[in-house]
């Protein structure tokens, strides 16, 4: 991206997300930018995110002071430094490498939560090794009961705290883009993606040297020395079999810590959690890569924690790009948030600094837009600032 002076912008001059994606874009392989701003279908989903958080507008209230704020917040016994962290994001070590290392270096610097995707690159032991006390993970659950058990005992026997289950992925998606540029599971390329890729030489350079398409966690459960695609495909093989309440049963029994769940949209669901001992739900429709017809998750936020919101921790995540979407999300009663794609486009600009250009750009808009309204911290954001 030009700046009005002529230079190419980097990381410093990013002034909003907005920017961070453009310098991202640059770095890319149209596929693999594909990848970041894509979703399922017909994208209806991701766009119903965006859209929908933008419709909420917040009215100020006058004469409130609020000069000095804290959005420092308190979760499962821990201060963070803000109220969103780093949701997970899985595969993306194709996007940059030690992308997850990154995240994990930056959100450890911040101060906030960063959820290890259940198919990261790396292995769990490694990421938590780098950010011990910011890491949670995230949990594919597998068809076999004994993996389960095994990532379970891994994220336990490396000290995180908090297990998120995502479980709003009942079948395959479809991604239209990808199909269109020949990208399949495990992720190859394309001649045509090939030689466009040429024009990306810092991307390239990178993908040449391989071990780019691994998912580490997984290696131990194919035979050692395996190619990284027979993790993928084994991980595909069990990833989608039934889930049921009782799938959720089990994990409580396994796991002694804050136990989340990921992906709930219905108010019901977010009950059936409670009465089944989770400790939390994240309403989330993945990012738009799940089902394309699902509604805007900020849209099915206040029904969630009218219904549950009394008997577990209710957190949000879609379509954040701006420190007013997440306090948007605060006022209808989240009580965190998190972003995927706004520090993914941040760390594949400009790796940890990028990362932390993006953290610091969505604090400093949560800042003013506290101030703005009149709120001195979090527990004063409620839904009497909304207006939809
Ligand atoms: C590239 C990418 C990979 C993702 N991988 C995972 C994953 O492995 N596990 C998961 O629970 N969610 C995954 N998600 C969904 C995110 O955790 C999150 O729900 C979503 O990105 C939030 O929307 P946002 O990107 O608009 O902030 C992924 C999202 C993206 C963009």
């Amino acid at each position: 991206m030009i700046t009005k002076n002529g230079q190419s912008m980097n990381i410093n001059d990013a002034v909003n997300i907005a920017d961070l994606k453009m310098i991202a874009k640059r770095r890319l392989p149209r596929v693999m930018f594909d990848l970041l701003v894509g979703a399922s279908e017909d994208e209806r989903a991701l766009e119903m995110n965006l859209a929908r958080l933008r419709e909420y507008s917040l009215v100020a209230r006058a004469m409130r002071g609020a000069a000095q704020r804290d959005q420092s917040t308190t979760l499962f016994g821990k201060t963070y430094s803000t109220c969103f962290g780093i949701a997970p994001t899985g595969m993306i070590s194709i996007l940059r490498r030690d992308i997850e290392l990154m995240l994990a270096v930056a959100a450890q610097q911040a101060n906030l939560p960063m959820t290890l995707s259940g198919v990261s690159a790396e292995p769990i032991e490694t990421v938590a090794a780098h950010a011990p006390a910011h890491i949670w993970s995230q949990l594919y659950a597998a068809k076999d009961p004994d993996i389960n058990a095994d990532l379970v005992k891994r994220a336990q026997d490396c000290g995180i705290e908090v297990l998120v289950w995502t479980i709003d992925m009942g079948a395959p998606p479809k991604n239209d883009r990808l199909a269109h540029a020949g990208m399949g599971v495990p992720p190859r390329l394309s001649l045509g993606s090939k030689l466009e890729a040429l024009t990306h030489p810092a991307w390239m350079y990178e993908y040449m040297r391989g071990g780019m398409t691994k998912i580490g966690s997984w290696e131990r459960y194919v035979k050692p020395g395996a190619p990284s695609s027979e993790a993928l495909a084994f991980f595909m093989s069990q990833r989608f079999g039934a889930l049921t309440w009782r799938g959720l049963e089990t994990l409580r029994q396994l796991w002694k810590g804050p136990l989340i769940v990921k992906g709930i949209m219905h108010p019901d669901d977010a009950v059936r959690v409670a009465e089944l001992g989770g400790d939390g739900v994240i309403v989330s429709n993945h990012g738009g890569y799940g089902l394309d017809r699902a509604p805007a998750s900020i849209d099915m936020l206040q029904a969630v924690v009218a219904s549950a919101g009394h008997k577990l921790t209710v957190m949000f995540d879609g379509g954040v790009r701006r420190g007013s979407d997440i306090v948007v999300a605060r006022c209808l009663g989240a009580q965190f948030v998190f972003v995927g794609r706004a520090t993914l486009f941040g760390v594949v600009a400009g790796g940890v600094p990028g990362a932390l250009r993006a953290i610091d750009i969505l604090k400093d808009e949560v800042d003013r837009t506290m101030g703005q309204i009149g709120c001195s911290n979090g527990d004063e954001l409620r839904p009497e600032f909304v207006q939809c």
